[in-house]
């Protein structure tokens, strides 16, 4: 519930020209992210990857059938081109490879979303610690009443606030 209001107020603050989708499920989510960005008038691509296939078609969302532990493998070259960039990650399998993938594919303000993130602190922590130096990512807490870009620190958070996690990059 509480995700369907962020991020329909995330895709209008951001704008974005990619969303990127780890974990299809039936597909139902990516054509709701595929409408709202439509009704938002952006032009924007959903690619979703899961992997059991969905078949489905859609002229705004692409489906892609494969491991989240090997997105280097699963998705074309320039699958994050083009920005800004919005990842949700929804699989809860391969969640630090997933951060890794999108480490250097992110621009600053792109939003990565850990869904269902309670039990995805550790990877979150794991992946803080593994990249020291490059301080990339700036947890955002998600407020109902707030905008969805209100920063907070990342301490290594485990209080389970939320239902998400979303991690914007810096410069
Ligand atoms: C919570 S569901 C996704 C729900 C969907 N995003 C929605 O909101 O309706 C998790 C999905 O992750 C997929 N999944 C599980 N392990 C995976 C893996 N290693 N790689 C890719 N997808 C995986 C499952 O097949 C399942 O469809």
């Amino acid at each position: 519930m509480f995700d369907f209001a962020l991020l329909s107020m995330l895709l209008a603050e951001l704008r974005p020209a990619t969303i990127l989708e780890i974990g299809s499920g039936n597909g139902a989510s990516a054509l709701w992210l595929a409408d709202l960005a439509a009704m938002n008038a952006l032009v924007c691509r959903v690619l979703s990857v899961d992997v059991n296939s969905v078949p489905i078609t859609h002229p705004a969302a692409d489906f892609v059938t494969g491991d989240a532990r090997d997105l280097t493998s699963v998705l074309p070259e320039g699958a994050l081109a083009r920005g800004p960039r919005l990842v949700l990650e929804d699989a809860h399998v391969g969640v630090r490879e997933v951060m890794e993938y999108v480490h250097d594919r992110l621009a600053e303000g792109d939003y990565l979303v850990l869904e269902d993130s309670v039990g995805k602190v550790e990877h979150l922590e794991g992946f803080t610690t593994a990249h020291p130096d490059a301080t990339p990512w700036t947890l955002v807490t998600p407020t109902i009443s707030g905008s969805p870009g209100t920063d907070v620190d990342h301490p290594g958070d485990s209080r389970g606030v939320g239902a998400a996690r979303w991690v914007r990059r810096r410069a």
